[in-house]
């Protein structure tokens, strides 16, 4: 657990390149040789091993200038050279054996030269067979026994890797067209990682993937890697989304080999393949549509590198040792709401080159606003900003530091630092809880321990806003009637107090009964009503479902609430204290809304799974969430089908009403307090589903109330520090496409000893019908039935397309909101027709409550 008021949020890493190690060791090492050929050395023999290198003084200038992290490539132009010369090429490069020009020009010769010509040619084809020969056991050789020469890597020595993060040799290919380089690549890959390994290396970042279909592969290899090497971190370095896309002319191609073939043979006919100057995204021509004539990139452009990141990491089963490294080379579109999907993922690094800042007037670097706002927002991750190229004198004024003083000024003035760091804040109060799955409270069924009681009290507003309601209460009674109140499950006594404090100020006659079932709160209690309550407070000990109080009260004051309003069971315990609530008489509070919106979160996914069971996956938790992204739009869609972006599920309401008692004024069963919700949510920006966020809000008295719903808490109850979300994890992360809806189904049940919550999704896509586009006689039929709407659109009925019944209104809660419509064909004004095609769903979750359950 981490905290921001005393850590920066950021760490700040430099990029040393092949160059800056080269200008290093060419002022390190006499150029002039001795007279054997040999560098001059001015340090004997037995002394230069313990001297430092070019390597450790590079990085002991970079930690004086104030890196925490150096980063620099762990192979040398040689490695690649030799790797090029056994992988890539057939042959020998002809301009080496001078053969080209007498191939073309041979028949111009006279005869006799033209003899001796073909008899030269003989041999020297003889000596270009030999020598491919040769590099191809050479090449074989190396695939049995991979190893490195002495001057094919940059690091040599235990105290070089020291705090060091490599750069994988970003010419290999690991997702090449040609079987052959992929395979030698991946060969070349382990050997890079297992010597990296060797020097204690704790991370290496990965060469960006480059061709859509072959990410696959690359994912493959990476999750190979990630077995066969157990403590390296990996990071996939990836531009935050295709530069090319930008661009309007046609997206540039890498040279590749054929696909045919078997590895090691050299098969790529190009010779050594063109190493693209950043890493960039080919995207095949099948994998996307070719970027629009108006330049504006669609949707699905924008999420190539996020798509490609997703399949890596679901390749890889959502390694926790696998992270990004965010490329930020090519300038962010304006549009960032397609970018928030990176708040969800594990972005380690940002990598920012020199070039991605510009001047500002004084000639200082800056980035461009999109940049910064981007940057300011990814500070939930603790990033480390890997500059390259800051020592390159772009900018006129500033110098070296001024990138990352730059980037420190970015963290200060970060949202998310910023309520960290302020006092009061709900993030301030949630110091290391950030994305930390906890546990419901069961304050039924468990005592709570008085330090739990201690961290309630501590909220400075929960309190305020129920003396507040109660006041105005007090305020609205008639004043010459006396006032019976009751608070049912007062804890050590928090509400008891403000009770008082508001019946001073109402100057009413009140009389406060405090019921409490805590045998160990009620001695708390007891020290309170001696010490400071008085006659003014009967302490009654007992459960409110089954005790017996003296009189009938005014009002019933509880605060049972769970993150989603009635997960702590406050319906079933406000059922049996409203015995002893007059007919007239109210509760405190009088309703509470439970609310849910669809979440993407990588890292609370594989917290959730940790335990690798079931159960861990069918439980709800209470979690401050941070590093995640609510998948809904913020509107209803465009075709007003679904709900906005946080959804109301249900209420409940007290005093209840509609509940069948027995003579003791209980109720019968629990059958009115189970509920169901169905919601439809529109998914904008294509996303991965790892669960559902749930809030609630309650009234409490009038237009005084309680809220955690992101939209709404700032308004009813600013900085209320009690409640963070609840987290309903998916055990099958749901890929959701832009523009797609999604259908939340939840359910509240129970039997007589437990409440439980049940939850599953679907996900859909509305498709324009292109008429004339299939046989299809249903397209010519009006648009009213639910199956038509659900045929696929080669006519197949989707699953649930013949259930008509699933569809049919079943929900008997009066709460239910008014968005849960059926889907439906519509028509555009065009005039074509629309059809909603199903193309997923999760699993039932907790059916029965098998796993999670809160116990009566
Ligand atoms: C969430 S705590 C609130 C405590 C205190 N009112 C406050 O606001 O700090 C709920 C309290 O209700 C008590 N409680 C829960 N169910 C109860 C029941 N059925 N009868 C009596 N007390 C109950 C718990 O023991 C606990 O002390």
């Amino acid at each position: 657990m981490t905290h921001w008021d005393h850590t920066p949020a950021v760490g700040l890493a430099t990029f040393l390149t092949l160059e800056d190690i080269t200008r290093a060791g060419s002022a390190f090492y006499p150029t002039d040789p001795d007279e054997n050929g040999e560098p001059r050395f001015s340090l004997p023999h037995a002394q230069r091993e313990f001297a430092e290198t070019p390597v450790l003084k590079l990085i002991r200038e970079a930690r004086n200038k104030g890196y925490e992290t150096i980063c620099l490539p762990l192979t040398t132009e040689k490695w690649k050279e030799r790797w090029e010369g056994m992988c890539l090429l057939p042959g020998v490069p002809a301009p080496e054996l001078g053969v080209t020009e007498s191939r073309e020009s041979g028949s111009d010769r006279p005869e006799g030269e033209a003899a001796q010509a073909v008899g030269t040619e003989v041999s020297e084809d003889c000596d270009i067979e030999r020598k491919k020969r040769e590099r191809a056991e050479a090449a074989e050789q190396w695939r049995v026994r991979p190893a490195y020469l002495m001057d094919e890597v940059t690091i040599t020595r235990l105290d070089e890797a020291d705090g060091v993060v490599v750069m994988i040799s970003d010419w290999l290919e690991l997702d090449a067209e040609d079987d052959g380089i992929r395979h030698d690549a991946e060969i070349a890959l382990k050997q890079e990682l297992a010597y990296a390994s060797y020097l204690n290396i704790h991370t290496a970042i990965l060469p960006a993937p480059r061709n859509r279909s072959h990410a696959a592969s690359y994912a493959r290899i990476i999750n190979n890697c990630l077995k066969n090497t157990p403590y390296i971190y990996l990071s996939v370095r990836l531009p935050i989304y295709n530069p090319t896309i930008l661009q309007t002319q046609a997206i540039p191609s890498f040279p590749t080999g054929s696909s045919s073939g078997s590895p090691g043979l050299g098969l790529s006919p190009g010779g050594i393949l063109p190493t693209p100057p950043l890493p960039s995204l080919v995207i095949s021509p099948d994998a996307t549509s070719s970027p629009t004539s108006s330049g504006i990139s669609s949707e699905s452009e924008m999420n190539a590198t996020w798509e490609m990141w997703d399949l890596i990491r679901s390749i890889c089963d959502y390694n926790t040792r696998l992270t990004l490294t965010l490329d930020l080379t090519p300038p962010l579109p304006t549009k960032l709401g397609v970018l928030s999907k990176w708040a969800a993922e594990s972005v380690r690094y940002i990598f920012l080159p020199a070039s991605t800042f510009i001047a500002n007037t004084k000639g200082y670097p800056v980035l461009p606003k999109p940049t910064q706002c981007f940057i300011r927002d990814s500070m939930i991750h603790r990033p480390t900003v890997i500059f390259a190229g800051a020592n390159a004198n772009k900018h006129l004024r500033g110098g070296e530091a001024a990138y990352s003083q730059y980037i420190q000024f970015l963290e200060k003035t970060s949202p998310a630092v910023r309520n960290a760091q302020k006092a009061g804040s709900v993030e301030n109060f949630a110091q290391g809880y950030q994305d930390y799955l906890q546990a419901p409270l069961q304050p039924l069924m468990d005592n709570l321990q008085s330090m739990t009681y201690q961290t309630f009290e501590q909220d400075p507003v929960k309190y305020e806003r129920y003396e507040e309601a109660i006041f105005r209460a007090l305020a609205e009674w008639p004043a010459s009637e006396r006032v019976v109140c009751c608070v049912a499950g007062a804890g050590r006594g928090p509400l008891v107090a403000r009770c008082l404090s508001a019946i001073n100020r109402s100057r009413r006659d009140v009389f406060v009964y405090a019921v409490e079932k805590n045998p160990n709160a009620y001695v708390t209690l007891q020290q309170r009503k001696q010490r400071e309550w008085g006659d003014r407070v009967q302490l009654l000990f007992g459960d409110m479902r089954s005790l017996d109080i003296p009189e009938l009260v005014d009002i019933l004051i509880s605060e049972l609430l769970g993150s989603f309003g009635d997960n702590e069971l406050s319906p079933e315990c406000l059922d049996g204290a409203q015995r002893f609530l007059k007919s007239t008489g109210i509760s405190i509070p009088s309703s509470y809304t439970a609310h849910l919106a669809p979440l993407s979160s990588s890292k609370l996914y594989n917290e959730a799974r940790v335990t690798k069971n079931t159960e861990s996956l069918e439980t709800p938790y209470v979690v401050m969430f941070q590093a995640v992204n609510i998948l809904s739009g913020e509107k209803p869609d465009p075709n007003g089908q679904c709900g906005s972006q946080i959804q109301e599920c249900w209420q409940f309401e007290h005093p209840r009403r509609n509940a069948v008692l027995d003579a003791r004024g209980i109720p019968l069963t629990n059958n009115h307090n189970v509920r169901s919700a169905r919601l439809r949510f529109w998914i904008p920006h294509a996303g991965v589903l790892h669960g559902l966020a749930g809030y609630f809000e309650a009234v409490l008295y009038g237009n005084i109330g309680l809220s955690i719903h992101p939209h709404r808490k700032d308004q009813i109850a600013k900085d209320m520090l009690s409640w963070f979300p609840l987290f309903f994890p998916f055990k099958e992360p749901l890929y959701l496409p832009s523009n797609s809806e999604l259908q939340v189904s939840i359910w509240r049940l129970t039997n007589e000893r437990q409440v439980w919550y049940e939850w599953h999704a679907e996900s859909f896509l509305t498709i324009p019908i292109t008429p004339g586009s299939r046989d299809d006689l249903s397209s010519l039929q009006p648009a009213s039935g639910i199956s038509q709407g659900l045929a696929s659109p080669l006519n197949m009925p989707s699953p649930l397309a013949d259930d008509e019944s699933f569809f049919s209104t079943n929900n008997r809660s009066p709460a239910q909101p008014q968005h849960h419509q059926q889907p439906s064909r519509s028509m555009t004004l065009s005039g074509l027709g629309h059809e909603v095609i199903k193309i997923g769903h999760t699993s039932l979750h907790n059916p029965g409550g098998r796993s999670s359950w809160i116990g009566l």
